[in-house]
């Protein structure tokens, strides 16, 4: 159903958003630290035009679910509570929203780790400032789209898909400084593209681990006597800790060093093994991986046009990303994904979305 069918009118203007995937830099947004994520070629898409009642209707493709709210009522927890919150805070900022005909479609994988949220998130913003001609710049709208998960999802998260959403492009990584939000985008390295790979097990970022987590690095970061644990840059000064905090702590820290050590230009070889190291680090220190993501990202290692692999995103379970050869995902994906069948598990291609099988 389209637009014009749904709601009987044509809508005023269209903004889409990509999901993202994040190649170094795993939790260390909350810790004000250093990302690197890229964005996929999967949107979600909004069209947007204004209701002739005193309601707002949401309708999504992918649900095909209709809903009518009004300012009174409870927000239900379902797609509608992230276009609710970047309703919310843009008239907290001030500007008045009048009530909407929403039509939201979306390609980017959901529950796999690749952001769909953010996207639908920074579609909905977008689509919002073309339509009320709003001064927000783009980062202004990541922080938005961030504020509305926290509050109106319930989801304490960083800032980093948002801003990968907002400012990320397909053609370069994002570099990002999740404390000051400077940002810079660097090439991928020579002859390289992303292969990512579905391990089929859910991932449960909002649950109580990844709160878990972050309440650890708070904890580490104040018995260290820092702000963050962005400040700490010698990974021999989490030693001091008691366990589990030494552990994680000393996951984030090495993690924001290999970050900070892949802003320079590497060569693929190098690059990938930066990644491997995080997905060490995150399953032994951060213990974040699952038994099938482990035997993914270690077939994917052991494929040959592999530089690097590790879990992307919240974690336990999702996607996994690999830095591959340019033009060799469709052998690899078919090689890792026989292999990953052959251990008893299915798994899918995501990205490139043209191989996805
Ligand atoms: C989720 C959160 C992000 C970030 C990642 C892990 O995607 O939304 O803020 O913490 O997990 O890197």
């Amino acid at each position: 159903m389209k637009f014009q069918r749904v709601f009987g009118t044509l809508p005023k203007t269209q903004a889409s958003a990509p999901g993202r995937v994040n190649l170094l830099g795993e939790h260390t947004d909350y810790n004000e630290g250093f990302v690197i994520p890229t964005a996929i070629p999967q949107r979600a898409t909004v069209q947007i035009g204004l209701s002739n009642d005193h309601k707002h209707h949401f309708y999504s493709a992918e649900f095909d679910e209709l809903i009518n709210f009004s300012d009174d009522d409870t927000i239900p927890q379902t797609f509608v509570s992230y276009i609710c919150g970047c309703i919310g805070l843009v008239e907290k900022e001030g500007y008045k929203v009048p009530p909407l005909n929403l039509y939201i479609t979306s390609n980017v994988p959901i529950g796999v780790g690749l952001s769909s949220s953010a996207a639908l998130e920074i579609a909905t913003l977008r689509g919002l400032r073309t339509l009320l001609n709003l001064p927000l710049d783009d980062v202004r709208l990541a922080q938005i789209a961030q504020l509305a998960e926290i509050r109106y999802v319930g989801f304490n998260c960083g800032i980093l898909d948002q801003m990968a959403a907002s400012l990320g492009d397909t053609n370069s990584m994002l570099f990002i400084d999740t404390r000051s939000l400077n940002r810079r985008k660097l090439r991928f390295p020579k002859n390289t593209e992303i292969l990512v790979l579905d391990s089929d097990e859910t991932h449960k970022p909002a649950g109580s681990l990844y709160n878990q987590r972050r309440v650890e690095c708070e904890a580490a970061a104040q018995m260290l006597g820092v702000k963050a644990l962005r400040d700490i840059e010698d990974s021999q000064a989490v030693e001091v800790l008691p366990q589990p905090l030494r552990k994680r702590a000393r996951y984030i820290v090495t993690e924001n060093n290999r970050v900070i050590e892949a802003f320079k230009p590497l060569p693929a070889k190098v690059f990938g093994q930066l990644m491997n190291d995080s997905h060490t680090s995150l399953r032994d220190d951060y213990e974040l991986s699952v038994p099938s993501v482990d035997t993914l990202v270690e077939i994917l290692q052991e494929t040959p046009g592999v530089f690097g692999a590790r879990l992307t995103g919240g974690g336990f379970g999702g996607a996994c990303v690999a830095l591959i050869e340019s033009e060799k995902a469709s052998s690899i994906a078919t090689e890792a994904i026989a292999r990953y069948q052959s251990a008893g598990y299915t798994g899918r291609v995501l990205v490139p979305p043209a191989i996805a099988f």
